[in-house]
């Protein structure tokens, strides 16, 4: 049997040997000669010269190979009281013809298609027919507002964008074409064809004739498409995600290496085998849903579970016990959020004595830090390894985990144990040295990073370099910090940058700040993420008035929350803004965000010695007393 401790040095030292055996494992129609490269910018790039097509690979190749009658994905909505399964051959069929809708609204090889949509199984579909046609999709969202939807198109400039007319949050309708009209209204690129899946459950929405055509008739007189083979370097799809500007960045995710990574990930960090059943409790707008909704588990010929609804609430907090015991789920994965969201109205777990899980074999978190409280809870209720993974949206798959395939090793909690096989994670200081054990510093990889992660930025290979490569030469800086012990267990404690996690969703201070910053009456503001016991962490906004502006705290805070809802999105959870006298600052005009962050989580903080005037910062800590912001002063 394959050990960590063989693999991991293996895979280190030889890369290119390495991530050649595991490309071995997927049905290419032309293997590539070499695994690694360096393009023409200077960048690494995984299995130029290979064949590929993810569409096939997923699917097609399943229903060639004896699994055409399996479930590839289970769609359980208990917003909706809807369950639907779809077996390889019925996914390889509407993706097919769906691919033939593309085709005929003049989608080709190398065009990109942006895809808002609620968790709907044609959101599968539209995924798999882009990557059919060798077209590059890019996901947004639903929790997005109009705004946020704009500045994407901008930058993916997609030929087609796919639609439907909404989505349901518990109850709540969300009409989704309001909202396309309006981000097609704000951007400068034009895009000319709409298609619209109008589902049943939410009212019909209206179509812009000549613009917009609907999904079901479209289907029916469309003609399957066949797979285009793609180069294994080119790219499947763009995800954009929160940078420390108001723009976010379009992470660049290519077939061939995704695909040998996803499917190296399922058998050795996720453990499952092909016809197993895999859950990832997300969303098909972040990372998590892409490479473990809809393409690693179908890759490795496992059935997926698309749910629509929430851990509580939809109907209660036994809810993912009843997915996991009627459609006997081996492997769950989720954020630690939602295991925190069930146990505040369920603390003793009383639902799961109504829907036992034996199938259940796994519990993977990720997506924020897990807390040890969540850890123990949720180990002690399910009684199966609870295991914390950190990745990135940049990485595709993860980084930091056990690796049950190779079996497992003790866990500490607060760790999400050690770097994946592929990834040389180095713990480096402010002058780019090594850092030794438990001294916190940047979390860095050595490069080359391994098959998946991004090549570069979608049209901003600045950024790219600037955001991830220069910091630490050699190295890719992940964001984050975090410390290595003796026993080369790594703690990440967060990111050093403005970037916050809510609810296990990457959000960016600077967008919400620019929302603020946009109110007539706001003279200067800022957003710090706090913690949180639910969702982790939380916005919260602090803003100075302008000179003579007679409005009250009351009425600014509530259209300042009403602004970030309408400019950013519900997503991100933005409900306490306070105002202030002043901002606290340094002599040079930088606003001391970390301080204000230490003094709402309660944590010791030094007085920055660069500070313009002291006393800010007593006004700031008694204005969060006084309106109890933080956990400091809950
Ligand atoms: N479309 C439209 N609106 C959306 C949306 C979508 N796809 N997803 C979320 N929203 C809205 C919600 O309705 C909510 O709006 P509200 O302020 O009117 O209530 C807001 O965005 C925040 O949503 P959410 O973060 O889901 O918070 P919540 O309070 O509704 O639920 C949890 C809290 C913990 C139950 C929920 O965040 C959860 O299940 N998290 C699981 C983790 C997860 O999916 N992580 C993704 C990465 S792994
Ligand atoms: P995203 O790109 O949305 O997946 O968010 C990535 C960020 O989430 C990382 O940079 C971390 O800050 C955080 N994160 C993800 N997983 C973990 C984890 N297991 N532990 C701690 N932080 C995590």
């Amino acid at each position: 049997m394959q050990t960590y401790d063989q693999q991991y040095p293996y895979s280190i030292q030889d890369p290119e040997g390495f991530w050649m055996e595991q490309a071995r494992e997927i049905p290419w129609f032309e293997m590539p000669e070499k695994g690694l490269s360096v393009d023409e910018k200077g960048f690494y790039r995984w299995y130029r010269g290979g064949k590929i097509n993810l569409s096939y690979v997923a699917l097609d190749y399943h229903v060639e190979n004896g699994r055409g009658d399996q479930a590839a994905l289970i769609y359980d909505s208990p917003v909706t009281g809807k369950i639907e399964s779809y077996t390889f051959r019925e996914m390889r069929d509407e993706v097919a013809k769906f691919a033939g809708v593309l085709a005929g609204l003049g989608v080709q090889k190398g065009d990109t298609v942006v895809i808002y949509m609620p968790m709907i199984p044609q959101a599968a579909v539209a995924m798999f027919a882009c990557a059919r046609l060798g077209a590059i999709h890019s996901v947004v969202f639903g929790g997005f507002a109009p705004h946020e939807l704009a500045i994407r198109i901008d930058d993916a400039q997609p030929k087609v964008l796919v639609t439907a007319n909404g989505g349901i949050e518990i109850s709540r309708h969300v009409h989704y074409k309001p909202i396309v009209d309006q981000a097609l209204k704000e951007a400068q690129h034009k895009v000319g064809t709409v298609v619209l899946y109008q589902r049943e459950e939410v009212e019909p929405a209206t179509m812009i004739e000549g613009r917009d055509h609907d999904w079901a008739t479209l289907m029916e007189t469309a003609e399957p498409h066949g797979y285009v083979e793609v180069d294994g370097a080119d790219p499947l799809y763009i995800l954009y995600t929160s940078g420390t500007t108001g723009k976010p960045k379009g992470i660049i995710r290519e077939n061939g290496g995704y695909a040998v990574a996803l499917k190296y990930s399922m058998n050795y960090v996720y453990h499952t085998k092909p016809g197993e059943v895999y859950w990832a409790a997300s969303d098909i707008g972040w990372v998590v849903g892409h490479s473990y909704i809809i393409y690693g588990p179908l890759i490795n010929g496992c059935t997926s579970i698309m749910f629509e609804g929430k851990p509580i609430k939809t109907p209660d907090p036994g809810t993912f016990w009843r997915v996991i015991n009627q459609h006997n789920v081996k492997t769950l994965f989720t954020a630690p959020t939602a295991f925190r969201a069930i146990k505040k109205e369920d603390p003793n777990g009383t639902f799961k004595e109504k829907y036992p899980t034996p199938s259940l074999e796994y519990l993977f978190l990720a997506g924020e830090r897990c807390d040890v409280a969540t850890y123990n809870w949720s180990k002690d209720l399910l009684e199966v390894p609870v295991i914390d993974n950190w990745w990135q949206t940049e990485s595709g798959w993860p980084m930091i985990s056990q690796m049950p395939g190779y079996g497992m090793r003790p866990v500490k909690p607060g760790s999400a144990s050690k770097a994946v096989c592929g990834y040389d994670i180095r713990i480096l200081g402010p002058n780019q040295e090594e850092l030794g054990p438990n001294e916190e510093g940047a979390v860095c990889i050595k490069l080359p990073l391994p098959p998946s992660c991004l090549p570069t930025l979608w049209n901003n290979d600045d950024r790219f370099r600037s955001g991830y490569l220069d910091p630490y030469p050699g190295f890719y800086f992940s964001g984050d910090g975090g410390y290595k012990d003796e026993d080369g267990y790594i703690f990440i404690t967060g990111r050093i940058d403005d970037i916050i996690n809510v609810a296990g969703h990457r959000l960016s201070t600077a967008e919400m700040e620019e929302a603020v910053a946009s109110h007539p009456d706001v003279a200067e503001c800022c957003v710090i993420g706090i913690e949180d016991e639910l969702k982790g962490q939380i916005p919260v906004g602090f803003f100075v008035k302008k000179e003579g502006v007679s409005a009250e705290e009351p009425e600014l805070e509530r259209q300042l929350i009403k602004l970030v809802r309408e400019q950013v999105g519900p997503v991100a959870a933005f409900k306490r803004a306070l105002l202030v006298k002043r901002l606290p600052k340094t002599r040079s005009g930088k606003i001391l965000r970390k301080t204000m962050r230490m003094i709402a989580d309660g944590k010791d903080y030094k007085m920055p010695s660069t500070i313009e005037d002291p006393q800010v910062l007593d006004e700031i800590t008694t204005d969060m007393q006084q309106k109890h912001v933080g956990q400091a002063f809950a």
